[in-house]
């Protein structure tokens, strides 16, 4: 019974749902260190996080974001130390992060290491002058990468920090000596997990400083704690993939029976032009040079093709920067993705600014229309075209969970591709033949194209969404 598929397809393109109301999800992304640039990966992170934020709220999850900055450890010291040394009368005012790196790859050249762990014990032993430097440092690093959050419009509702569990670490430790799971290797403190074949999980050093591991524990049990949740999923490149096993491990060990949602979501990486990206230049830089320049692409085709657009700089924008998302977003997470301009940018082909350009289309046609009417006769959609979009924007519901599943926003992205493939076959027929027009002479075929125009444009500019990308009506 094809009109009344068609009819069911088109009473919701969005798929929203409520159907996981009650249920939380916790998202761990971006967390860079601070006292560095982000680097790419870090970015990577953000826009993938994102993504799977706003693809869980679509489904009626509440979602956590946790923005878990890398702010603690032994690197800390040694930035105290050099600072101590060298950084007297330093404005951290402007390109305060190159600074700050710049003291910390000198201190690893010239510097002392029991000095640095002597700084970072005042840290943990909570003494002030350590700690009032090290938030001015923390305070420049945040407002750095505030910079690029802002311009991917990507909102925490956390961020929180390794700094916050310092006080958790003996009680954490405690426990899992207490469980009989810890041993002594060369002085430091492990949990052995050589049954599995792999290597220990490290909680201390033999100077008793705590690291990274100790502290994704206590988080972990915070977050529960916290939040209750029934996944709770770690944005990060796949080289930490032996991390997340043995902290799923250990928890699992500990006891708790909501280690097995714990997830960890790798991702691979970007090249440009099949060479790594250095991260040395400071990737907010680079990220602004780079959407600077999808922005001037963008802004040039736009001024071929529509010049009379109102509002071009705002359209360039929003299109400069979908088509970088889009890029980081298409293929599967785990692949590497190989960043060339002439593919990213275009507005037709697998791009993103050709998904906003299908959609500003279908909105047009809408617009020029008057809109789609309220009721319609879906028998007369009888063109396999028609039939072939139909489904598509039917299935479109269960690749967003599919995507939430398998925490995989390129399922979005290449249902969206599909989407407007199938829209543009169709919308190419009516220039061949005038009867195939959207706006054919009958009304009430008309009626029902349109309305099937306006299930195309609400899937798409949902899809869009929840990819983080804009969907300007008009480009
Ligand atoms: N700061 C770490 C890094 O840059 C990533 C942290 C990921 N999150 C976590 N809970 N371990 O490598």
């Amino acid at each position: 019974d094809r009109p009344r598929f068609i009819a069911e397809a088109l009473a919701d393109p969005a798929g929203r749902s409520e159907e996981k109301a009650g249920e939380t999800v916790v998202i761990d992304f971006s967390s860079p260190n601070i006292a560095k640039h982000l680097a790419y990966h870090h970015l990577l992170s953000t826009v993938i996080g994102w993504s799977l934020v706003r693809i869980f709220r679509h489904l009626g999850y509440r979602t956590v974001g946790i923005n878990h900055l890398g702010d603690w450890g032994t690197t800390h010291g040694k930035l105290l130390a050099a600072f101590q040394r060298w950084g007297e009368g330093l404005d951290l005012s402007t390109d305060g992060v190159t600074k700050l790196n710049e003291l910390y790859v000198r201190y690893n050249k010239e510097g002392d290491d029991a000095e640095a762990r002597e700084w970072f014990r005042r840290m943990e032993a909570g003494d002030e002058e350590a700690l009032g430097r090290w938030r001015k440092f923390r305070e420049v690093s945040l407002a750095e990468f505030r910079q690029v959050y802002d311009l991917l419009g990507v909102e925490f509702d956390e961020i929180r920090g390794e700094s916050a569990f310092t006080g958790a670490m003996e009680g954490v430790i405690r426990r899992l000596t207490e469980a009989g799971l810890t041993t002594i290797s060369e002085g430091a403190l492990v949990v052995d997990l050589s049954d599995l074949g792999i290597t220990p999980f490290f909680l201390r050093k033999a100077d008793g400083a705590t690291v990274y591991a100790t502290r994704d524990l206590a988080a972990a049990i915070h977050r529960f704690e916290t939040y209750g949740f029934s996944r709770c999923l770690y944005v990060v490149d796949r080289g930490q993939s032996l991390h997340f096993r043995q902290l799923f491990e250990v928890l699992r060990r500990m006891g708790f029976p909501w280690a097995p949602r714990m997830e960890h979501v790798p991702f691979g990486v970007v090249l440009f032009g099949g060479e790594k990206t250095g991260a040395r230049k400071g990737n907010v830089v680079l990220l602004k040079e780079v959407l600077a320049e999808a922005i001037a692409r963008v802004r040039e085709i736009i001024d071929r093709k529509n010049p009379d657009l109102a509002d071009r700089d705002r359209v360039a924008r929003q299109v400069g920067i979908g088509a970088i998302v889009f890029a980081y977003l298409s293929a599967s997470r785990n692949r590497d993705v190989d960043f060339v301009w002439e593919r990213v940018t275009s507005f037709d082909g697998h791009t993103g600014p050709y998904i906003q350009y299908t959609h500003a289309r279908a909105a047009s046609i809408l617009r020029k229309a008057g809109g789609a009417p309220p009721t319609a006769d879906f028998r007369l959609l009888a063109l396999e075209e028609e039939w072939a979009i139909a489904k598509l924007i039917a299935a479109f519901p269960e690749r967003i969970r599919a995507a939430a599943r398998e925490a995989e926003p390129c399922l979005v992205a290449q249902h969206l591709l599909a989407l407007c493939e199938a829209f543009s076959r169709y919308y190419n027929l009516g220039n061949e033949d005038p009867s195939r027009k959207v706006l054919a002479p009958d009304p009430a075929l008309a009626g029902a194209r349109l309305a099937l125009v306006a299930g195309v444009r609400e899937a798409l500019a949902t899809g869009l969404h929840l990819l983080g990308i804009e969907a300007p009506e008009e480009m």
